[in-house]
This record gives structure tokens, sequence and C-alpha cells, in this order.
């Protein structure tokens, strides 16, 4: 089973993906990975997608290097792992790309989607997406001493891409759940784990 979680910043995910982590794999085998990275290579990659010492990366070719880091994580990490049968937890996949790149970058869904063909062929079973405020979002990270490039975005582009992901929501209803982020991390964990253990 393949399942993501999406949202945008300061919901609190890694958190919650390590609890939901910590609780299956006393039953299961779970792989937990992230987007962008999760393999040496495509680590490599995200450091390029990330770090404000390359501000001149253009939204064509952040969308480009986001879709060759997912190949090569598939490849490495989620397509071995579902091979062994395993649960795989990632933080972040696709609809990441279509939120923040296909639309608050603006550069089209249908655009991402093609050039992401190699992951729709491969789409998780099921995604959570934790919604929340950006202004919450945003006023939570605040104390980090360390922002990504795209951490460093207007309010104004924070906003779009919570737009975005409830335009993917709508288009994906049957995979996407929404959770509301304005609860505790444990009832967001207790909310998700009573999903995942009805699904498995
Ligand atoms: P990360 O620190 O992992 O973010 P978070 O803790 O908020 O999950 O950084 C990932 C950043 O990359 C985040 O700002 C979202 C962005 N991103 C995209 O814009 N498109 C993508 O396809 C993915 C996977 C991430």
């Amino acid at each position: 089973m393949f399942i993501t979680f999406e949202g945008g910043e300061g919901t609190g995910k890694t958190t919650l993906i390590e609890n939901i982590y910590e609780q299956l794999k006393k039953t299961h085998h779970v792989i937990k990975t992230r987007e962008p990275g999760g393999s040496m290579i495509a680590e490599a990659i995200r450091d390029v997608i990330l770090n404000p010492k390359y501000k001149g990366v253009t939204p064509y070719t952040e969308a480009l290097l986001l879709a060759a880091s997912r190949a090569q994580h598939l490849d490495e990490v989620i397509l071995p792992g579902l091979k062994q049968d395993a649960i795989v937890l990632c933080d972040r996949y696709i609809d990441s790309s279509l939120a923040y790149q296909g639309y608050a970058r603006k550069l089209g869904f249908e655009f991402v989607l093609s050039i992401n063909y190699y992951a729709t062929l491969n789409m998780p079973d099921l995604t959570f997406y934790i919604d929340l405020d950006p202004e919450i979002g945003m006023s939570r990270i605040e104390g980090r001493t360390k922002y990504d490039r795209l951490d460093q975005e207007s309010k104004n582009f924070h906003q779009e891409v919570r737009k975005g992901y409830l335009e993917i929501l709508d288009k994906y209803p049957k995979r996407i759940v929404k959770i509301n982020g304005n609860q505790s991390i444990e009832e967001i964990s207790s909310e998700i784990m009573s999903i995942i253990k009805e699904k498995l």
C-alpha cells in the first residue's frame, strides 16, 4: 500500500508521519520516505531545488527537477518497497507538484501531469491532505533557523498552494482524504490511523 501525505508549510506532517510509522511498524513492514529526496541521487537534486543559493531556478526547471527526483525515488525506494509488500509512507508526492508548480507557479495541471508521466503510472492508493490556513502554518515555522527557497515565498503564494490542493481534492475525491489541520497531532494521527486500518 502506497500512502502519501500532503499539505502546506507548518502542518506538522513530519511529526505526524513519524507517529503513524511508529504505530504501523509494530505489525507491518513499513518504509518511511520523503520528496523531494528519499534516495541519495534524489536528495542531491533536492538540494538544487530547495537551497536558497539557487535563486535563479525558473518554474519550469523547478518542476522538471522535481519530476526527475521523483523518477529516481520511485525506482530506488517506492517501487522496490511495494514489491516487497511494504506499506510505503511518503511525505509529499505528485500532488505537491500539482499544487505548488501546477497551480501556484501557474504551469498548469496538464503540464505537470505530462512531465510526471512515470509517477502517474504509480499513483498512491491513499493520500492524506492536511488542510490548514497558511497564516497559521507559516506562523508555526516562524522560529525556524533555516528557511528553504520555497518557505521564503510570499504569503500569497502559500494561499495559492492551498487553493491548488483544494482543486486537486475535487479532481481525485476517492484517493484523497482531507484532514482538518487545526487539531492536535494526536487527534490527526488517530483519525488517519483509523482510516488506514480500515483499508488494510
Ligand atoms: P520540506 O522541507 O520537505 O517541506 P515540508 O516540511 O513543508 O514538507 O520541503 C519541501 C518543499 O518543496 C516544500 O516547500 C514543498 C516543495 N515541493 C514542491 O514545490 N513540489 C513538489 O513536487 C514537492 C515534492 C515539494
